[in-house]
Order: C-alpha cells, then structure tokens, then sequence
C-alpha cells in the first residue's frame, strides 16, 4: 500500500497546480479527499492492516494529506482571488437603477436650506469677481477682538458674549475661543494675500446668549470684504443692492443708517424695505447687516497702510438673511434637523 501513497501524491499536487478556475480545483479536492477519494481510501483501507503497519502507513497518509492541503490552499487563494477581481471588472451594478424601478423609491438625502443659501451667495459674489475665503472657528482674542480695533477692557467685547476655551493664555495671541463673528478673518485675509482684495467669508460664528426663537448659540455669517485703492462706500450700496435683489429674487429698497462697529469708520446699519402689502400691512425697514469702511487700525494691524489702501467690510447673519427669505419664525428649527421641515426647501 505503501506503494500508492507516492504516485497518488504526485498526481493530486499536478492536478491541484494544473487546475484553472475554482470548480475545477474543487473537483479535485473531491478526487482525492471526496467520500470516496483516493486518499479517503487509503485511509479507509487501514483497518485491514497490522497494528505496526497501521502505524508507518498511517503516518505516510497523514503527510500524503499535509502535503496535499500544503499546495492547496495557496492555490485556493489564488484562483478566488482571480475570479473576485474578474468580477469587479466586469460587472457594473448600477445603484441609480432602482430610482427608475417603481416598485422601489430611493430615499435621497437634500442639502440643508442654510447651505443652499450659502451656495447661491457664493455663486453671487463669485459672478461679482469676489473670491471665498475661510478661517478658523476656534479663534484668538487677539483675532477676534485685538486686531479688530477692541483692546481688551474695550466695552464693545461685552456686545458679542464669548465662549472662552479653557486653554492656557498665548501671550501675544490672548486666550482662545469659539469666534463670535466672521471678522477675524479679515485680519488674517490681509496678513495672507496683501492687496486688492474683494473676499467673502461664511462661516459659523457661536455666541454666549440664551436661545429664543430669533437667538441661536451658534449661526452662520458672511462677510465681505473689498479693499483697493479709492474706495468709498457708494460702491458698497451698489453691490449690496445687486446682491441683495438677486438673493430675494425682486428689486431691493436699501437704505444707509450710522450704526457702531469698532472696526469700521464711519459705521453703517443697512436695512432693507421689507414689502408686506399683500397682507394688508404696512412696509417695514428691516435691519439686515453691518458695515462700514474698514477702520485705519484694522488695515494696520492687517499689514496694510492707511493712506494708501482704503476698503470697505460687511457682515450678514445667513441664518437671519434665510429666516426673511422663507418666513421662517424661528431660528432654531434650522439646526433641529426635523426632517419635515429641512424636506420643504
Ligand atoms: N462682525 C459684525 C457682527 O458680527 C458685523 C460687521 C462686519 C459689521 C463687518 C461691520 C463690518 O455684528
């Protein structure tokens, strides 16, 4: 019997390296390790052997099967290998499919209404020639406030309450916190690109405040930035009235009122005539941003010189802008993620 054992080894490992795809190296485990296998048989026919012969034989089987699982199953990787990757490049499922199967609707995700505002501004001021910028939402004081023409002890910190972050004070950069407005990014704009400059900057800003149905601890701003030589705030109205009739989608009635903000000189409130006629009501002016010329100190603190550059600097609140937009009567249901509201826009 002992005699079997080679040849029966070297044929199954020719066969097993032989074998081209799956099915045919399955036929060959069955061959030889199958209920009536070849080396199942041998196996079976041990018992007619003597305890010693049992032994040796024995022994010689179970290296025969070794061997044989040795060289089967690097080759069993391999071929599934190949057959997954043959596979993935010829088959293509398309998951858009079932869109067109009435039986099965596909349940798409929309992007939220503060987002797509923040999008159509963006395209908006892009057509206007202004480039997007960013910056941090963990800020400096010397950013946020510093830089920004309010000192510390200034009062006008006391306008914005602020999330401080309980971190060890920088001595040049003052204490960290949550940015209370997207200004801080006209410092860092300036510090980074120089002159001109025609920016917008949206972001989210966070304020320590007490939430009602017109105040969130967190919302979203944009500001605008335009700095150049011989600037003046009549360019401004003209591009806030352009951008403010094509984001409410009718012509804008917009007026100048003086309004305080450290880091412009003079400061202006802009309000919009808010038209509510069809109901009945009278129109009504609404406050609707910030702005101003940006004061010589922010220039200088952004590396710029006063007498040679001059700009002019906004600041919206989207989620406001939004509110007026869709008759939204409170804040908070833009950051609720109630799925049968954000489903609406
Ligand atoms: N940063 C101001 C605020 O959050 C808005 C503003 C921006 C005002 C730029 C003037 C110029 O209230």
């Amino acid at each position: 019997m002992q005699d079997n054992i080679t040849p029966i080894l070297e044929a199954s490992l020719n066969a097993i390296s032989k074998s081209q795809n799956l099915a045919e190296l399955k036929e060959v485990e069955v061959k030889y390790l199958g209920r009536s296998g070849q080396i199942t048989e041998l196996l079976k026919s041990l018992k007619d052997l003597s305890p010693e012969e049992k032994r040796t034989t024995g022994q010689a089987i179970q290296n025969l099967k070794n061997d044989f699982s040795n060289s089967y199953q690097p080759k069993f990787q391999q071929l599934q290998k190949a057959e997954i990757d043959a596979k993935l490049t010829s088959e293509f499922f398309d998951l858009t499919l079932s869109e067109i199967n009435p039986s099965r609707s596909l349940d798409k995700g929309t992007i939220h209404p503060l987002s797509q505002l923040q999008q159509e501004i963006e395209q908006t001021f892009s057509e206007m020639g202004f480039e997007i910028a960013d910056g941090p939402e963990v800020e400096s004081e010397y950013y946020n406030f510093e830089a920004l023409n309010v000192p510390a002890h200034h009062p006008a910190r006391d306008m914005q309450d602020t999330f401080f972050i309980d971190h060890p004070k920088d001595p040049k950069q003052g204490h960290l916190l949550l940015r209370t407005q997207t200004s801080p990014v006209q410092i860092r704009s300036m510090e980074k690109y120089g002159t001109p400059l025609r920016l917008i900057i949206p972001g989210r800003v966070f304020r320590y405040e007490a939430t009602d149905a017109t105040h969130d601890s967190t919302f979203n701003q944009v500001e605008g930035l335009l700095i150049d030589k011989n600037i003046g705030l009549a360019h401004f109205k003209g591009i806030m009235t352009e951008f403010l009739s094509r984001f409410f989608q009718h012509e804008i009635t917009t007026r100048f009122r003086p309004g305080y903000f450290p880091f412009v000189e003079p400061g202006i409130e802009l309000d919009i005539l808010w038209k509510k006629g069809q109901n009945g009501q009278p129109d009504k002016w609404m406050e609707c941003m910030g702005a101003g010329m940006v004061h010589p100190n922010v220039l200088k603190a952004g590396g710029l010189d006063p007498d040679v550059h001059q700009g002019w600097a906004f600041g919206f609140g989207l989620t406001r802008l939004a509110m007026l937009k869709y008759g939204i009567d409170d804040i908070r249901n833009l950051h609720a993620n109630d799925l049968r509201f954000l489903k609406q826009f």
